[in-house]
């Protein structure tokens, strides 16, 4: 009778897997502060993509982590960089079966692990748009249905929109990262990429301060206007005021990042003992959607869909 009436249902459907690529690599690498999550090489992406296909899951993000890293990232953008030789081999195999989404920043591509391009200790902005733009092209040459622009520059959905139309790639989707915190709970995540941010910077001056919620729409719709195709807020539970705003605003497709942090500690609190992780992961996800996410990034999709569909440990919740 609860799950006849239940206002809020978790499906295989809302879940797009991130997923890790790196370079120079023959075996996968687990990374310590993510449990049961590891840099791929090209070989145990495409086994892992087949497994996700085969539970359904509709859709995969991707992050490459380069051999070689340059103030500019410029491996973002070659034709031959870690993620455009993964994009080419999915397309190859799953064609539209999956959507290939790619994380769209250079990050994990620059040896200073800023999101841009900096000039006398900062990023520059307008200077960085361009990089994105080759590196959106790059990735849609390789076969990305979606790019993701999660650098928080200003001006960069209108920007890539523009490359990619250039370039033909008119139907090339732009999921934006648009109302995304200067968050602690990225921690794991700059693990998982090999990111130090030089000097021990932070990612203030372009990401959004925690204390701020009505500024969100303003960036959401910046991106709309600029021609974003479904938005993100990040991350997701610490920021649910923020997912239920954008819904009630907006009409488009929305997306939750669960975030790296969010993930390791339901995954240490789970490891001790302290919390039913399987419970308080579903409880979690559902609440997700129940703000008003049209789809979440988590990094339980595996976990999860296994659950869901009768193939995993637990019984169904
Ligand atoms: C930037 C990017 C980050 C994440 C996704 N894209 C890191 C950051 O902004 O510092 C974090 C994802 C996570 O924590 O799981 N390329």
């Amino acid at each position: 009778m609860r799950r006849l009436v239940a206002q809020t249902r978790l499906g295989v459907e809302d879940l797009i897997a991130p997923l890790f690529v790196r370079e120079n690599i023959d075996e996968p690498v687990p990374i310590h502060s993510l449990p049961g999550v590891v840099q791929h090489t090209q070989d145990s992406l495409l086994d892992e993509v087949r497994t996700l296909c085969n539970l359904g899951v509709p859709a995969v993000m991707l992050f490459g982590i380069p051999g070689r890293k340059d103030p500019e990232g410029s491996e973002a953008w070659n034709h031959d960089g870690v993620v455009q030789v993964a994009l080419r081999n999915l397309r190859d195999e799953f064609g539209d079966d999956m959507v290939l989404m790619a994380d769209l920043c250079v990050d994990e591509y620059t040896d200073h692990g800023h999101c841009g391009i900096v000039v006398e200790g900062d990023v520059d902005n307008d200077q960085t748009l361009v990089l994105y733009q080759q590196a959106a092209v790059a990735q849609a040459n390789a076969g990305a249905h979606v790019v993701a622009p999660s650098g928080m520059m200003d001006g960069q959905v209108m920007a890539i929109r523009a490359a990619l139309d250039g370039s033909g790639h008119i139907n090339t989707s732009i999921l934006a990262y648009s109302a995304k915190y200067a968050s602690a709970e990225y921690g794991p995540f700059r693990d998982a990429v090999d990111v130090q941010i030089a000097g021990g910077g932070d990612r203030k001056s372009y990401q959004q301060d925690p204390a701020n919620r009505r500024e969100s729409m303003e960036e959401i719709g910046f991106d709309l206007e600029e021609g974003a195709d479904m938005v993100m807020v990040k991350p997701a539970l610490s920021y649910l005021d923020i997912i239920s705003d954008a819904r009630s605003r907006y009409d488009v497709p929305l997306a939750a990042y669960h975030v790296s942090g969010e993930y390791a500690m339901l995954k240490a609190a789970g490891a001790n003992g302290w919390i039913d992780e399987t419970a308080t992961m579903f409880e979690h996800l559902t609440s997700i959607k129940r703000a008003g996410a049209d789809m979440i990034l988590t990094y339980c999709t595996r976990e999860v869909a296994e659950i869901l569909r009768g193939t995993g440990s637990e019984p169904r919740p």
